[in-house]
């Protein structure tokens, strides 16, 4: 089993440097200063720190390194695209090519929209509701995450006092308060509850924004499919957040996976072998709202990005699509993602720890609680402490995770499993001895 060494003097140094200057901090697999390390480098499955330590990776950079770091085709696709230079603005065949392998791909999309980051892939969404709808609130779930935008900045999984649905929460200062009299928050897997909001509120909604499988949190069964009915009854743009889960739960994304296909959907992350692209897809008749020559008709929605469409990551995206559809790697990162997630389960279970294990195999978190894990605010009840210990206990033994999941990758090996799984039992050990 790996085995996390000291901090050597180079990286403290390195760190003690970042301090001084970045304010945000050092964003870190844990919070604990103790744990703080500045990566030097990875390749497939491993990451190293400045001290040499070498971890097997589940937090994949947040999720986009799917295929693993580095991974030789998306490395050599990009080398040889940068000497044919890396921005143009203007549209190129990389992106025209990728946005036929998005429709392709993705059950919802009959036209695309590129972008670069998810929180700017959701802002344009849900400004493509308002002017499809010509209405202003978004109703969105708590607990969920769709990035830094201001209208979604608001009862996310940071929220640890919840209002009355469905009053927002806004979770950072500086959003203006204008804003939450537009946000509506539902509890995610409620239906009733999430139907009464929707029936009190349909002729102001815009549009109602979802992850699929929010956070590692499944949709129980037939809730997608109610949101879906109930959306459609009213004609407001259903908008499937797949950041986290295009290309991940199946090649098709959530849609695909569980069966249910929104109006707009946004897809970034595990797209491009870590390059910064992300996209909105959707019906025509939404989408097409941003087509330029609509400009003088009042209804253009504005939606451009310096970066957006990029050539380099357009060209890592369709090296990273082409290994997504290569015989078998789902079935490969389901199986090695069910060992741990089942595995993990089992030996809390048989050290008496009380903990839920929840997700599906390509992401999937534990939770150390008894009760059952069906919405954000059963997760308020989790033991938290426990949790950064467990981080901190997996970080000693070779371990990252992200800080709210396991990102399980196509690049993780048999020995990785069997390394991470030896790192489980011995952490669980520890923990439990702790009890
Ligand atoms: C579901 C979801 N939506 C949106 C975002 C924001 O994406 P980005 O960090 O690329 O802005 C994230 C980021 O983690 C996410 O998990």
């Amino acid at each position: 089993m790996p085995k996390r060494g000291p901090r050597g003097r180079r990286e403290d140094a390195l760190l003690k440097r970042a301090h001084a200057l970045l304010p945000a901090g050092v964003r870190n697999a844990s919070s604990n200063p103790d744990y703080a390390m500045v990566v030097s480098r990875a390749r497939g499955s491993r990451i190293w720190d400045c001290s040499g330590n070498e971890y097997v990776d589940y937090l994949l950079g947040s999720g986009p390194m799917f295929l693993g770091h580095a991974h030789p085709a998306v490395v050599s696709a990009v080398r040889e695209a940068l000497e044919d230079g890396s921005n143009y603005l203007m549209v190129n065949e990389p992106s025209i090519e990728l946005a036929e392998q998005i429709v392709a791909a993705i059950p919802c999309a009959e036209k695309v929209s590129f972008n670069t980051s998810g929180s700017e892939s959701t802002f344009f969404a849900m400004r493509l509701a308002r002017a499809f709808r010509k209405r202003d609130k978004i109703l969105k779930f708590e607990g969920a995450f769709h990035g830094m935008g201001d209208y979604t900045l608001m009862s996310n999984e940071w929220t640890f006092r919840p209002a009355d649905f469905p009053k927002p929460v806004p979770n950072s200062a500086g959003i203006p308060a204008c804003i939450e009299q537009q946000v509506l928050i539902a509890p995610f897997n409620d239906v009733e509850t999430t139907a009464a909001i929707i029936d009190r509120y349909h002729s102001e909604l815009a549009g109602v924004i979802v992850e699929p499988m929010q956070r590692t949190i499944p949709p129980v069964e037939g809730f997608l499919e109610s949101l879906r009915e109930l959306t459609r009854r009213y004609e407001i743009p259903l908008i499937f957040d797949e950041i986290v889960t295009g290309f991940r739960l199946a090649y098709g994304g959530a849609q695909e996976y569980y069966a249910v296909v929104p109006d707009l959907c946004t897809v970034g992350k595990s797209m491009s072998g870590g390059h910064p692209i992300s996209l909105i897809c959707g019906r025509e008749d939404i989408m097409s709202l941003v087509d330029p020559t609509r400009a003088l008709s009042g209804d253009h929605v504005l939606q451009t990005g310096t970066f957006s469409g990029n050539p380099i990551s357009a060209v890592a995206a369709l090296a990273a699509l082409g290994e997504l559809r290569k015989p078998g790697v789902y079935e490969e990162l389901f199986a090695k993602g069910l060992r741990l997630k089942t595995a993990l389960d089992e030996m809390l279970r048989a050290a008496g720890i009380p903990a839920r294990v929840t997700g599906e195999p390509p992401a999937f978190e534990v939770w150390f609680t008894d009760g059952e894990i069906r919405d954000h605010r059963s997760t308020l009840a989790v033991d938290r402490e426990k949790h950064a210990r467990f981080t901190e206990l997996l970080l000693d033994r070779g371990i990252v995770k992200a800080h709210e999941k396991f990102f399980v990758s196509m690049a993780h090996s048999e020995e990785d499993i069997e390394l991470t799984l030896a790192a489980f039992e011995s952490a669980v050990a520890a923990l439990a001895a702790r009890e």
